[in-house]
């Protein structure tokens, strides 16, 4: 069942032009994001299936008690009600991207704006493939908004600009983050399967073709001396950075793929068993509910990291060094937010630096170390 709770009846319609819905909005990013916007005067709506969690979420963010929250349980019916009361920006946390943002940002047009958290092959090209549609419609649709996407797409972007179209490019994603007491919940798990499910993907010759899931591990040095291994994956890192850059190869690593000689020769067995429905529904619920312990985020810094080579053998490196990866990806999504509610932004489908620019991760409090 679906429905809306306004502690304004009168008011509520005309200001709905006005509103930020946060779909999500009592999970990890959600409730960063709820609490960044409010606190920069944005008139937010927590938009999730629980009415109390929603309240007691959202009075820590800082919202009245008595605020407006909207209750749906499905895509299906978040998007039923933004077409009803037409918010202005529409924020999806809830995760299962692939599925979910496509639903909700056709829902936020014509003239509204969409923000999620996407970084997936999958979802991040259904969201990409709205590009014409968006356009037409004058909204603005951002996907990758966190960590990953533009932590690499951002370094990219940069090591690109003024230069020739290059020929090969490399992104490399080490997030650090503090793990709060609770369960993984399912919306990470979801995250977590899809990509033991998709494989390994890589641009050869500007087609996106298969590779292997854990190819090309790498020992990574960041410029402030401490070190982590990553290998690759298919991600919407590697998407943006194509897209970014136009280069014909492009390959991409995150530490979040796991280096160890045997699990990287199971890893594939692991993905063909998840892929079976039935498997994959068993997963993401077991590995949501899995409990876990608070733990002090590994490093000091999450990195995004780019390694850019030109026909002429030219190459040009560089990385952003950013705090705790969450914190970084409610303070980008909160960034970009802000900026789609205050109209910037051009119509049409993008990864988040395609959308509003690189600074975007150094105005998100990011700091680029480049070699040039
Ligand atoms: N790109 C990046 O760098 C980056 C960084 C962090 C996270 N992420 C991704 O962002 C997503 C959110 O992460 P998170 O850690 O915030 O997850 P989370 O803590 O599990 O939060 C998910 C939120 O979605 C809500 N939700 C789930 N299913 C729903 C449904 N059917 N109807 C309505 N609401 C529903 C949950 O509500 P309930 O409270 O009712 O369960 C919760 O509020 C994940 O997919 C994650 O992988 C990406």
């Amino acid at each position: 069942m679906t429905q809306t709770s306004e502690t304004d009846g009168t008011a509520g319609k005309s200001r709905a032009n006005d509103e930020v819905w946060i779909v999500g909005a009592t999970g990890r990013v959600g409730r960063g994001v709820t609490a960044r916007l409010v606190a920069r005067g944005l008139t937010v709506v927590p938009v999730g299936r629980s009415r109390e969690r929603m309240v007691a979420a959202g009075t820590e963010a800082g919202l009245p008690g008595d605020a407006k929250v909207v209750i749906a349980d499905s895509a299906e019916r978040v998007a039923d009600e933004i077409v009803r009361e037409r918010p202005r920006v529409v924020v999806n946390t809830m995760g299962a991207f692939a599925a979910t943002a496509p639903v909700i940002a056709r829902a936020c047009m014509p003239g509204g704006h969409y923000v999620d958290q996407a970084n997936d092959v999958v979802a991040v090209d259904r969201l990409l493939a709205l590009h014409d549609e968006a356009v037409r419609a004058g909204s603005t649709l951002v996907t990758g908004a966190g960590f990953g996407v533009l932590a690499t797409e951002a370094v990219v972007a940069k090591l690109c600009e003024g230069r020739p179209t290059p020929h090969r490019v490399r992104v490399d994603a080490v997030g650090s983050v503090a793990v709060e007491a609770g369960v993984l919940g399912a919306a990470l798990a979801a995250s977590i399967v899809d990509a033991l499910t998709a494989g390994g993907r890589q641009y050869e010759n500007g087609r996106l073709v298969t590779s292997r899931l854990g190819a090309d591990p790498q020992q990574l040095m960041f410029p402030d001396g401490e070190s982590a291994t990553s290998a690759g994956v298919a991600s919407g890192e590697l998407l943006a950075a194509h897209v970014v850059s136009g280069a014909p190869f492009v390959t991409a690593t995150s530490a979040l793929v796991p280096t160890a000689p045997l699990i990287r020769v199971l890893l594939p067995l692991l993905g063909r068993l998840l892929s079976v429905p039935t498997l994959r529904r068993l997963a993401v619920d077991r590995l949501g509910r899995a409990p876990v312990k608070a733990a002090p985020r590994p490093r000091e810094h999450s990195w995004g990291h780019a390694v850019v080579e030109w026909a002429d053998g030219t190459l040009h490196e560089g990385w952003l060094r950013a705090g705790d990866g969450m914190d970084f990806t409610a303070d980008v999504t909160a960034t970009v937010t802000e900026l789609l509610a205050r109209g910037v932004g051009t119509p049409g489908a993008w990864t988040p630096a395609a959308a509003l620019g690189a600074d975007l991760a150094t105005t998100a409090g990011g700091t680029f170390v480049l070699d040039c």
